[in-house]
């Protein structure tokens, strides 16, 4: 045991004094990171001579061979009494136990993200959660800016907009039907590719064109659902969508867990005449940032096909930005939605916690929601519209405020925007790996103020480092807890060693640990409504760093590997372990020509300022790049 450490109570903390601490370990809250970590100070110390081997095998050693030390390592970690030494010599290395286990928090525990009261937000329009989602559809679209069509479908390069589709369906120029045939090729010729990188883990050309006959026909009758109609959708494999199997990007999920009827957002999209492309790719069960899944073959970046897509939400980003679907479903319980929409250009929004019910999606928790990702923030709108709707319990429990969205075809939205306050904690903002994150994003910044008097505020968030600390073991226990009961007759044995090696540590957390996280999140909750007293949004870029190379030669596995994780989550997860809501925007590119995403995280419940934000700075946008990848669907022969 080391020495106990007695904390402040939170309200006697002076956030005008706080010092940014990135922690000791590169900004990760990831097992891996924390693997790495051990091998580069075990270097040191004797005692743990073996564990050294391992550990230098693992991450010194060619990709190749890597598999059977890491299988070698996670055998270790699951034995008794070996497995626990071995953690508990690496939470100790980490400062976790002494979190957890030395120190007395004074607050009491938050299980779920709380909310004190919020103020309606200016400018807004309420969507009813009660009414039918082809209603809030349609109040939606009242909300946009006019709509021109464009006056040419076929040449340079734009990511189509619903209002395009839904402009060109009603004029009789296409047909879903049409469309569908441009979709499942683009989509076959990525299952097709050797080695697969596939956008879609369980796809059925024959269903697709089914569901598009049939929104067709709603066109020709003139009778078409709402303006999602015969808009092409894909779904993460980890939310329900009937009559697919979900996988949550695993071989054997589907087998124990078999699914009856669509997630509670996905049917509220079927009923506005969505057609659903199938399931789309994911890192294993959530469990990673980059989108690596070695069961189905890694979906790559539309902008770089040697890199990540990010992830876990991989295929729904990517197939967006290859312009095969307009929008896409994802789950995000730690930067899921926002780390690959931002390294793949597009627009993913992270709802308030509890703002859409969740049934019907694999996981679940306290950290998790279901969000859009698409092109555009307008489109982001129009879907976030159709999902948005609390379960009954979170109504009665926590109250939500109504779902709004901005009024942008209102005069009054250019004077709000220039009233709002953007908080931003410099040190932090540019703890980035690419000063080219740092730089785009202040650019951006910069811009929307000088074009909308907004203002930018210094803030201070303490204590960053618990909040990785709290959310590691949060997100962890619920996880494990999910998938525990679908593990028997050997399944966990079928996960891959990356995801056993997460669950491992995960398994390794106590009840006490699990409280001790929990008051945490009640200390992280009070700064961060502190902080929304003196600020309307705390921007941050979205990630610390770009798309990572999916396997680099020239760099040592090892610290690539620590990087990577470090830099992708480093902004989001404050998002997740206090139910904020938070989107990613689009501002540019780095010198290698790949996407930079920015961060704008509201107060509780308020979508509508960070929409009416993002869509401000996607208008300032001066850079839009064709991605390597990309479809024109809406091409004809
Ligand atoms: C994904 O990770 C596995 C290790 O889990 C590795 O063997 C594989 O090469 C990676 N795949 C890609 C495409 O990066
Ligand atoms: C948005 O504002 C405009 C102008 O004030 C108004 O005409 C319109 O009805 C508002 N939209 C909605 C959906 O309330
Ligand atoms: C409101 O702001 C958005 C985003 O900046 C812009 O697209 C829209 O045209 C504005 N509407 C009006 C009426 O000024």
């Amino acid at each position: 045991m080391g020495k106990k450490r007695i904390m402040l109570a939170a309200t006697e903390v002076d956030l005008t004094k706080v010092k940014y601490d990135p922690g000791e370990i590169e900004g990760s809250s990831r097992f891996s990171t924390i693997v790495i970590n051990f091998y580069y100070r075990s270097r040191k110390q004797t005692g743990f001579y073996f564990l050294y081997i391992v550990g230098f095998v693992h991450f010194v050693a060619a990709p190749d061979v890597t598999g059977l030390y890491l299988w070698i390592f996670v055998k270790l970690l699951e034995t008794p009494l070996i497995g626990p030494a071995i953690l508990s010599y690496l939470k100790k290395q980490n400062k976790i136990q002494a979190m957890l286990r030395e120190t007395v928090i004074p607050e009491p525990p938050m299980f779920r993200p709380e909310f004190p009261p919020q103020e309606q937000e200016p400018g807004v329009v309420s969507l009813e959660e009660d009414r039918r989602s082809e209603d809030r559809v349609d109040s939606a679209i009242k909300c946009l800016p006019h709509y021109d069509p464009p006056s040419d479908f076929t040449t340079s390069f734009r990511y189509w907009k619903i209002r395009d589709y839904a402009y060109l369906y009603r004029s009789k120029i296409t047909t879903p039907s049409i469309v569908a045939e441009h979709v499942i090729s683009a989509i076959q010729e990525f299952t097709n590719k050797k080695p697969p990188t596939p956008l879609l883990i369980s796809f059925d050309a024959m269903d697709v064109r089914k569901q598009a006959e049939a929104s067709t026909q709603r066109f020709c009758e003139g009778t078409p659902l709402s303006v999602l109609d015969g808009i092409f959708m894909a779904i993460k494999d980890d939310i329900d969508c009937y009559p697919y199997p979900s996988k949550g990007g695993t071989t054997w999920l589907h087998e124990v867990r078999t699914v009856e009827k669509d997630a509670v957002s996905v049917s509220r999209l079927r009923s506005c005449g969505v057609i659903f492309v199938g399931k789309a790719n994911m890192h294993e069960v959530g469990q990673g940032t980059t989108g690596n899944n070695s069961n189905y073959g890694t979906a790559r970046n539309p902008h770089d096909l040697e890199r990540y897509t990010g992830g876990s939400s991989s295929g729904p980003a990517a197939i967006v930005a290859c312009g095969i679907c307009s929008a896409a479903l994802g789950t995000d319980a730690g930067g899921s939605i926002r780390i690959p929409s931002s390294l793949c250009g597009v627009v993913g929004l992270k709802t308030t916690y509890a703002r859409i019910d969740i049934e019907g999606a694999l996981c679940g928790g306290t950290n998790e929601i279901v969000g859009p990702i698409a092109s555009s923030v307008e489109d982001v709108m129009l879907v976030y519209a159709a999902i948005v709707g609390a379960s009954p319990i979170d109504k009665t429990s926590l109250r939500p405020s109504l779902p709004c969205l901005p009024n942008l075809s209102s005069s009054e939205n250019s004077s709000i925007l220039g009233s709002m306050r953007l908080g931003k904690y410099t040190e932090w903002f540019n703890d980035v790996f690419s000063p080219d994150i740092s730089t785009k994003c202040e650019d951006a910044l910069n811009l929307l103020s000088e074009t909308h008097g907004c203002k930018v505020v210094e803030v201070m968030i303490p204590e960053l480092h618990q909040i990785r600390t709290s959310h590691l073991v949060s997100f962890g226990s619920e996880s494990l807890a999910s998938i525990t009961p679908h593990c028997q007759n050997r399944n966990y044995k079928k996960l891959t060693l990356d995801t056993r090696t997460n669950f491992a540590l995960y398994g390794s957390f106590t009840a006490s640990d699990y409280v001790a996280a929990q008051r945490l999140r009640r200390r992280l909750m009070y700064y961060h409504m502190e902080i929304f007293k003196m600020v309307d949004v705390i921007v941050t870029p979205t990630t610390g760093m770009t798309a990572p190379i999916i396997r680099p030669k020239s760099i040592k596995f090892g610290e690539t590997h620590m990087k990577v994780t470090g830099n992708l989550m480093r902004f989001v997860i404050s998002g997740n372990l206090l139910g904020l809501p938070a989107i990613s925007v689009p501002v540019g590119y780095d010198k290698q020509g790949l996407p930079i995403g920015l961060q704008i995280m509201g107060r509780p419940w308020g979508e509508a300022t960070i929409l009416r934000l993002a869509m401000a700075f996607e208008g300032l946008r001066t850079e839009s790049k064709k991605p390597v990848s990309y479809f024109n669907v809406l091409k004809r022969e």
